[in-house]
């Protein structure tokens, strides 16, 4: 049987650390502060910052949530950043994305002043990153580097391989699992024969957007899976085709009408040494991290 690496008891465990440390900062009269900007009505996207919100709330953290229309320009949203850039008690910016097509996603998050872009994605933070000088490095993918240590799992001298190399989660995960001395593959949509580099992965980090891509076959017996995908299922058919048989899953997709999938096959986990399950893994570590990542910001500012 795998051995299921639990992000619920990991993120818990992070988010006390935390919470800790916050009380630590109130004492001398500092408290982190973070933004969270959600444009227009996505569902997921208001469903993900109240998360982000209510996390801020829990371990202390004070948060902003501001909710420009649809319909801001680009200009709006650099003079809002600007804005924030200048607050003393914003410690932390995070833009939610996807933002609407007309507003220029880049040219925001180059806006955002390095030592408050807690997700990371300024190119100064990815530059630091990739130099291995002291750098806010993006919340998924320092998650996935929590889980791996917290559960114990050797990196160093390991081979892992990473299908995806977004600039969000695939690159930066490679980044720091190199940082971490394992000798790091990066596979894409056009890398050849897939399945036989992903074949000698001792940790296999999955981060590609596709349901269930990762099967059986692909996986080496005993390897540690981190699956980062995060599919919402709607139709019967594709409920069937991963998760036949799974009484409580079908019982919940009935009652909400959606499931979530990951990345991976579910059948390729029954293969593996250990993996994160989809719910309940990776994805409750990303909110985790954004809150390590604001009291990080707020000690760094402030030279501590
Ligand atoms: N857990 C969390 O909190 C969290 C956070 C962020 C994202 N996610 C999830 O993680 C997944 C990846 O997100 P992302 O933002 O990195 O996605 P993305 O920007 O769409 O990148 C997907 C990557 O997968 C690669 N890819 C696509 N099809 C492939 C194929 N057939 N074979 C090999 N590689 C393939 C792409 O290759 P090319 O570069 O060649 O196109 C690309 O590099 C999504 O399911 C997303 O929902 C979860």
């Amino acid at each position: 049987m795998a051995r299921i690496l639990d992000g619920a008891a990991i993120s818990a465990a992070i988010k006390q650390e935390v919470a800790e440390e916050v009380k630590l900062l109130a004492t001398r009269g500092i408290r982190p502060g973070l933004a969270a900007v959600l444009v227009g009505n996505v569902a997921a996207s208001q469903i993900y910052v109240r998360s982000k919100v209510q996390a801020c709330a829990e371990l202390g953290i004070y948060s902003d949530l501001i909710t420009p229309p649809e319909t801001v320009t680009t200009e709006e949203m650099l003079d809002l950043v600007a804005a924030l850039n200048q607050r003393d008690e914003i410690d932390g910016i995070l833009i939610q994305l996807p933002l609407p097509r007309h507003v220029e996603t880049k040219a925001l998050l180059d806006a955002v002043l390095p030592a408050k872009d807690v997700d990371g994605f300024h190119p100064v933070n990815a530059g630091r990153l990739q130099a291995g000088r002291p750098a806010l490095a993006p919340c998924t993918p320092a998650g996935v580097i929590e889980i791996l240590k917290r559960s114990g799992i050797p990196i160093e001298g390991q081979h892992a391989v990473v299908v995806g190399r977004s600039d969000i989660v695939g690159k930066p995960a490679a980044m720091l699992l190199l940082h971490q001395n394992a000798t790091v593959t990066i596979c894409h949509s056009k890398t050849r024969d897939l399945g036989s580099i992903t074949r000698q992965a001792d940790i296999l980090v999955a981060a590609i957007g596709r349901p269930g891509f990762i099967t059986p076959e692909m996986v080496k017996p005993g390897a540690t899976i981190i699956d980062v995908g995060i599919n919402r299922l709607t139709k019967r058919e594709e409920f069937d085709r991963f998760f036949a048989g799974d009484a409580k899953r079908e019982a919940a997709f009935l009652k909400r009408g959606s499931t979530i999938v990951g990345d991976v096959h579910p059948k390729a986990f029954e293969v593996a040494g250990a993996y994160t399950p989809v719910p309940g893994g990776v994805g409750l570590l990303t909110i985790a991290m954004l809150m390590a990542n604001t009291v990080r910001a707020a000690k760094m500012r402030r030279g501590l």
